[in-house]
């Protein structure tokens, strides 16, 4: 193995693959082959910072050491975080959450808050879009709604606490809405405060540390797009498990439109919204 970004130079990959596993172990990222050499390099900055000669050293660090390993776990996700995504990603599935799911939904559930868990949400921009799509449709007027969302990476959800977006976050977003929901600055836009305070929490969740998840994860509606293509097969089984354990009946998981839970449960079914598709807690 070589690494070819000139500051990982010296750098020895020895114990690079028992830090592969244990990443994968805290946090359901899993690097094949092909993408092992990308996770070395995400790496190497933290283990030379630490002033280590090897991986292995910083594999013993996150392992062993108390004290150190929880500093370190976050700077571990930030590096290797995809914190890609932009307003009015897969739009349909969120149309079919306020006019399929969402009706079914305060049928049963009368007297509590309906919450709405967007995990990972990473910069924001998804839960700002659920917000802005139970707007539009006037949600917001009959029931009370909870919009919380959580991301792994604490770098992301400072972002989003601030809410400064650029263009790349707009490239799907509607004109009139942009219009609407945002102020801009200086290059960046901001959701107006009565966008803003629609999501109700940002906090920073690991989705494989099981008991906070399982806190989080019971309400009736969880949206979880685009976080399992990173994962293993075994831990999208074990936070699937998770949320089916937990959630509200009745109970609805969104997955992203390139994500299958096919072969992976059969606690949940597949349900179709007119070009987009849900799964419902059986
Ligand atoms: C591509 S973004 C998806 C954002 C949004 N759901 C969307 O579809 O646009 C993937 C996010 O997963 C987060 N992530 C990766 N592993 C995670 C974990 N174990 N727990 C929580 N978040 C995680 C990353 O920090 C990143 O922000």
């Amino acid at each position: 193995m070589t690494f070819f970004a000139p500051e990982n130079l010296g750098l020895q990959p020895t114990g690079l693959a028992l830090l592969r596993d244990l990443v994968h172990e805290h946090t359901g990222l899993f690097y094949d082959e092909s993408k092992f050499e990308m996770f070395g390099d995400r790496l190497a900055p933290l283990v030379i910072e630490r002033r280590f000669r090897s991986f292995l050293d910083f594999y013993y660090l996150l392992k062993y050491d108390e004290r150190e390993a929880p500093s370190e776990w976050r700077k571990v996700v930030d590096a290797l975080s995809v914190p890609e995504t932009y307003f009015w990603r897969e739009i349909e599935q969120l149309r079919g959450l306020a006019c399929r799911l969402l009706p079914e939904i305060v049928k049963v559930q009368r007297h509590q808050p309906i919450r709405i868990w967007s995990v990972p949400c990473a910069t924001g921009e998804e839960p700002l879009t659920i917000a802005m799509v139970l707007e539009e449709t006037g949600w917001f007027d009959r029931v009370p709604i909870e919009i919380h969302g959580s991301d792994g990476s604490a770098a992301a959800i400072a972002k989003a606490t601030v809410g400064k977006y650029r263009d790349r976050s707009f490239r799907a977003l509607p004109a009139d809405l942009r219009e609407k929901y945002f102020v801009s600055e200086n290059g960046t836009s901001m959701p107006v405060p009565a966008l803003q305070r629609r999501v109700t929490s940002w906090s920073v969740v690991n989705l494989l540390d099981i008991p906070t998840v399982a806190t989080y994860a019971a309400c009736p509606v969880i949206v979880c797009r685009n976080a399992f293509i990173y994962f293993s097969p075994q831990s999208v089984k074990k936070v699937v498990e998770v949320f089916a354990d937990h959630m509200l009946a009745p109970g609805y998981l969104l997955v992203g439109a390139s994500e299958s839970l096919l072969n992976m449960t059969d606690r949940f079914a597949l349900e179709d919204l007119d070009h987009a598709f849900a799964y419902v807690k059986r």
